[in-house]
């Protein structure tokens, strides 16, 4: 099939370059002449485990192409995927300029009958307002799909190649059977494609994104109630994730979320609730949770410092909203890096992958280590942010011999309590007895 994919960022990229690994002729259409330019040399703008292969082989074969023409990408294809950003409007809601200026370019430029395919995360309603917008100007029959994306930054290709299920939303036959053939080298094993009109789709992303927002919300006041009242959340987190009805996953406390999605789609949906006068209250108290919870790193390493943060040094390992990625958008680590800078600290920081994006961020007012051994020297504290498989197993006796004090806060619970106050560390981590 001939596919255009407008929009190369994460969730673009990798889409195109998987449909280009199944035979289909790809091509990836972005504004930004720069990631488009690095792109056709093989330079892949995002830290994302096993993408580079895709893009490398499939380029090399001709099957998947990158233009900033975004009019000829649409003129050539059967099927487009409209994968540009929605970020948060001032008042929360989807900003959706530029999904509807795709809309625009699509029916000026479109060669054939199509399929049209929100794959952004958008409101309830856009699919329409995109069909309104190619409508204007169409002179080709075309049919709205609604194909929300479930994958998860740092395991995108996987996610996209294994999906846990696939969610098509439309409304004619014609969309039905393309998307169904175009998505059935990655279901063959069973896992469904579940279809559905167009509002349910759009409605299905938020909803997802909500739910997993609300079950990390929850685990993070747990925890800090877990705190208060003596008990382990670790030990709470087993219990109830062993009932089948809760299950296991989703229920680390640590820094709070962030990412480019949960925090911006808890929002839009928040927004989308309110205009339609039925609020979800519940939404209101994941994102005031959330916030709070960003900031509790701070407080626990103040407290271990006696309250002298000013003029202390602090080492922190892991930016990265969540490892295996290098997106620092919403990163709970700059919220942290904010408060010390504001109370006066210094910070060296270590990412395995975000540090080149964290430069672009917060430029030279942090120090940035090679390695996360060097970031601890002449620090006070070490403070885990993201939890990076390589911060797992470190050599705590090195830790101890480089800070100046021994004092490490854990935002990941990545060590044991006992051996950590047995090695002589005063350590803290997020709900568990210290
Ligand atoms: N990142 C994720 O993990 C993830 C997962 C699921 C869904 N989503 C959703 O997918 C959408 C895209 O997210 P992303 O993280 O890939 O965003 P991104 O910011 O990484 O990429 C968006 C790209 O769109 C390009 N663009 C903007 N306007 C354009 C236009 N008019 N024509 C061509 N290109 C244009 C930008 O230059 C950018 O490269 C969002 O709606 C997001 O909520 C993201």
């Amino acid at each position: 099939m001939r596919i255009a994919v407008i929009g190369t960022g994460y969730v673009g990229l990798v889409v195109g370059a998987c449909f280009a690994e199944t035979g289909n002729d790809v091509v990836c259409a972005d504004l930004d002449v720069r990631k488009i330019g690095a792109l056709r040399d093989n330079k892949i703008p995002i830290y994302e485990p096993g993408l580079e292969s895709l893009v490398v082989r499939n380029q090399g074969q001709n099957r998947l192409t990158f233009t900033t023409d975004v009019p000829s990408a649409v003129g050539g294809a059967e099927v487009v995927f409209i994968a540009v950003g929605t970020p948060p409007d001032e008042d929360g809601s989807a900003d959706l300029r530029h999904v509807l200026s795709v809309a625009d370019t699509i029916g000026q430029h479109m060669a054939r009958e199509m399929v049209i395919v929100t794959k952004s995360t958008v409101p309830v309603g856009t699919a329409e307002r995109v069909q309104g917008a190619v409508a204007r100007h169409a002179k080709h029959a075309f049919h709205m799909c609604s194909n929300p994306e479930f994958l998860k930054e740092g395991a995108a290709v996987d996610d996209f190649l294994k999906p846990d299920r696939v969610v098509l939303g439309v409304e004619s036959d014609h969309a039905r059977s393309v998307m169904a053939e175009l998505y059935s080298p990655f279901v063959r094993t069973g896992r469904p494609i579940i279809f559905m009109d167009i509002a349910s789709a759009e409605m299905t992303k938020y909803a997802a994104n909500a739910m997993l927002a609300t079950r990390i919300s929850f685990m993070n006041e747990i925890a800090n109630l877990c705190e208060k009242v003596g008990a382990d959340v670790d030990l709470v987190r087993k219990g109830i994730g062993s009932d089948s009805r809760i299950g296991p996953s989703f229920l680390f406390p640590g820094p709070g979320y962030g990412g480019s999605c949960f925090p911006k789609d808890v929002k839009a949906l928040a927004r989308t609730a309110t205009e339609h006068g039925s609020p979800l209250a519940v939404l209101d108290a994941v994102e005031c949770a959330n916030e709070r919870q960003k900031k509790r790193l701070f407080e626990k390493l103040s407290t271990s410092l006696g309250g002298y943060v000013a003029g202390s040094h602090v080492a922190v390992w892991g930016l990265a909203f969540k490892p295996n990625t290098d997106d620092m958008r919403e990163a709970p680590s700059l919220t942290l890096v904010a408060q010390l800078l504001a109370a006066g600290a210094t910070v060296t920081a270590h990412d395995p992958a975000a540090m080149e994006e964290t430069k672009r961020k917060l430029g030279d007012s942090i120090r940035y280590a090679e390695s996360n051994y060097e970031a601890l020297v002449g620090a006070d504290a070490l403070v885990v942010v993201t939890d990076w498989n390589e911060y797992r197993h470190p050599d705590f006796a090195r830790i101890k011999n480089t800070l100046r004090r021994p004092i490490v806060i854990d935002g990941r619970n990545l060590y044991n309590p006992a051996k950590m106050k047995s090695l002589g560390f005063v350590y803290d981590s997020i709900g568990r007895r210290a």
